[in-house]
């Protein structure tokens, strides 16, 4: 039977390559998706069904249909478990868990008593961009994107315009699934007003944009409240951060606030804009980078503040460890009991003089 499948699939070739001079019908599936590859022939009890993929001037076995069933038995490997006819539909094969080796050029013969048939398909894969993480550290923004092809590139842009050329630096790197990740960074210039720095991973099918804003460094006195702007509308997906990898609290569209269980002691209120009012303790505990996030479907932005707690010396010096107040009160009242003692002493003293 393999014989004779075989001699079937390459006289069909043969027979319909001639035929073929329409151009190849195009599927761009997404990586790990699944995906259908049209073949509009009704098959019925006597239709022998081929899909083959084109290889090297090869066929290899993408999925067998005859007897009016699967035959796999000499189904390449490479789809074993991922190929289906839809049924009760005509030829086409849907193919589950899309990866890069599967692009190329696939048939489908069907053969009848009656009549053949061949079309072709051309599969390609595409892993869209679909997060993009900047961030700002030691005055370098870095951008990190992943799992994307074909392969992306990396563009900058700031806002106010520098003058001159800022240096920066992008690399890929093609991992173990033939998807690339790309990573940049870009040194920043000094600026006293607000800057902004966007990067875009791109290739010809998407394209993410991450924007930071570099908001002017805050101070605030210890124990007391600070407001850190965000400039939400109330339907962004938002998320505060402390330090880069602490998550403070985050609000899906039109949803409450979920404050993680460490900071609802700070946390005081979130404005509809995603501005935050924090309680701030010492420099130690709240002092460093606060971060607002927000998520668009194509583009994430993020509000990035230094806020510095100032420690005031004097106060440092005259703290008074807890002891200190009961030595105080302990003084107050023997001072209380003293005078008590002392007045009736006197009272008696004057008594007795009265007598
Ligand atoms: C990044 O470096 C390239 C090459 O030096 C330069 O042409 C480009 O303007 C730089 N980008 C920015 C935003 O300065
Ligand atoms: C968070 O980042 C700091 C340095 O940036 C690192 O020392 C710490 O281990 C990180 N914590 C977690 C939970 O990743």
């Amino acid at each position: 039977m393999a014989e004779l499948t075989g001699v079937l699939v390459r006289t069909a070739v043969s027979l319909i390559v001639g035929v073929l001079v329409q151009g190849d019908t195009q599927v761009g599936c997404v990586f790990g998706g699944s995906c259908v590859l049209p073949c509009r022939f009704q098959p019925n009890s006597g239709t022998i069904l081929h899909w083959v993929k084109q290889w090297d001037g090869e066929d290899v076995q993408v999925h067998s249909w005859y007897r009016d069933q699967d035959q796999l038995v000499y189904q390449d490997p490479l789809y074993e478990g991922r190929t289906s006819l839809i049924s009760g539909s005509d030829a086409s094969l849907r193919l589950a868990r899309v990866n890069l080796q599967d692009q190329g050029r696939y048939l489908c013969l069907a053969s009848t008593s009656e009549d053949d048939w061949m079309t072709s398909v051309a599969l390609t894969v595409r892993a869209p961009v679909s997060k993009v993480d900047i961030v700002l550290v030691n005055n370098i923004v870095t951008c990190k994107s992943g799992g994307i092809y074909p392969r992306p590139e990396l563009t900058w842009s700031v806002s106010p315009r520098p003058a001159t050329v800022l240096q920066n630096t992008t690399e890929v790197h093609e991992d173990d699934r033939g998807l690339y990740d790309i990573s940049g960074s870009l040194r920043t210039v000094y600026s006293d007003t607000v800057s902004a720095y966007s990067c875009s991973a791109h290739n010809e099918h998407s394209a993410r944009k991450a924007t930071i804003r570099l908001h002017s460094p805050m101070q605030s006195d210890p124990k007391s409240e600070v407001v850190l702007p965000c400039y939400a509308s109330g339907l962004d997906d938002i998320t505060w951060t402390f330090n880069h990898n602490q998550t403070i609290l985050r609000r899906q569209a039109g949803q409450e606030e979920v404050v993680e269980t460490e900071w609802q002691q700070h946390v005081r209120d979130l404005s509809e804009s995603g501005s935050l009012l924090l309680y701030v303790t010492s420099s130690a505990q709240s002092e460093g980078t606060y971060r607002c996030t927000l998520r668009y479907a194509d583009e994430e932005e993020v509000t990035h503040i230094e806020l510095k707690i100032l420690e005031d010396p004097m106060a440092e010096r005259s703290y008074s460890p807890p002891w200190i107040g009961s030595v105080v009160m302990v003084s107050i009242i023997s001072l209380i009991v003293a005078i008590v003692v002392c007045r009736n002493i006197k009272a008696r003293i004057q008594r007795s003089h009265v007598i």
